[in-house]
């Protein structure tokens, strides 16, 4: 399989989940869209402390000596300002597969993504608090979470895909091949795992 019509499967089979584990759809968007121009006032505040954190922990803060921040903190308002306005087509979710792997072509772990991600929302969620009814702020919050989480959800999985694709079509591994070695090492680390670490009830 081409490697665009793999990425695409690859979009469709998450965002399939997402819509059945999550229920992420129509509505979300619908109550991104009515809320819009209060969400799109947030931005700069959202993105400064975004950064600002990124920025004060040295190990996070190395990735802008590659990159200005300035340029990637706009980049980001863009895409915070396009998810709020709720105009989301399948062509922005195929996107968010490339987002991610820009992450990793920068070297950023997933776990990095996934605090970020985890500070990005409980942001969120406070200005949501502050501004909206309970109610109304338990809703757009959690529209807001499912689309950000599926883009962690991308990210994560665009690892796994790029390493998978490496292994077969640089290293010349069949996928089955690539299976049975991921068994092994389990196996062998499962083992470590269960001999090392102290029984828990
Ligand atoms: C929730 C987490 C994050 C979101 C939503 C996000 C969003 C984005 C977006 C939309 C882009 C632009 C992609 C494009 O070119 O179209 C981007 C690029 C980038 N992001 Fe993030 N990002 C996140 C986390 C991070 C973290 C944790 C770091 C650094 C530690 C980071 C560093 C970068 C860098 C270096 C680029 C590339 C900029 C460039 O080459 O112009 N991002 N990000």
């Amino acid at each position: 399989m081409e490697i665009f019509d793999a990425v695409k499967q690859k979009v469709e089979e998450i965002l399939e989940n997402a819509e059945n584990l999550t229920g992420i759809g129509e509505n979300d968007l619908q109550i991104l869209k009515e809320k819009k121009d209060t969400l799109i006032s947030w931005g700069d505040e959202l993105m400064d402390s975004f950064y600002k954190t990124l920025l004060s922990y040295p190990k996070t803060a190395k990735v802008f000596e590659k990159v200005p921040v300035e340029r990637v903190k706009a980049k980001n308002k863009k895409w915070y300002e396009e998810v709020v306005s709720g105009n989301l087509d399948k062509n922005f979710y195929e996107f968010q597969f490339l987002v991610g792997l820009i992450h990793i072509y920068y070297g950023i772990d997933n776990n990095i993504m996934i605090f970020m991600a985890q500070h990005l929302k409980s942001n969120f969620l406070n200005k949501a608090a502050e501004t909206f009814e309970p109610e109304e702020a338990i809703k757009v919050f959690k529209a807001f979470s499912k689309i950000v989480d599926f883009l962690i959800a991308l990210t994560v999985e665009g690892y796994i895909f790029t390493l998978r694709e490496a292994l077969m079509d640089i290293a010349g591994y069949t996928s089955g091949l690539v299976d049975t070695m991921m068994n092994m090492k389990l196996e062998e680390i499962y083992k470590i795992l269960k001999e090392e670490l102290p029984e828990r009830n």
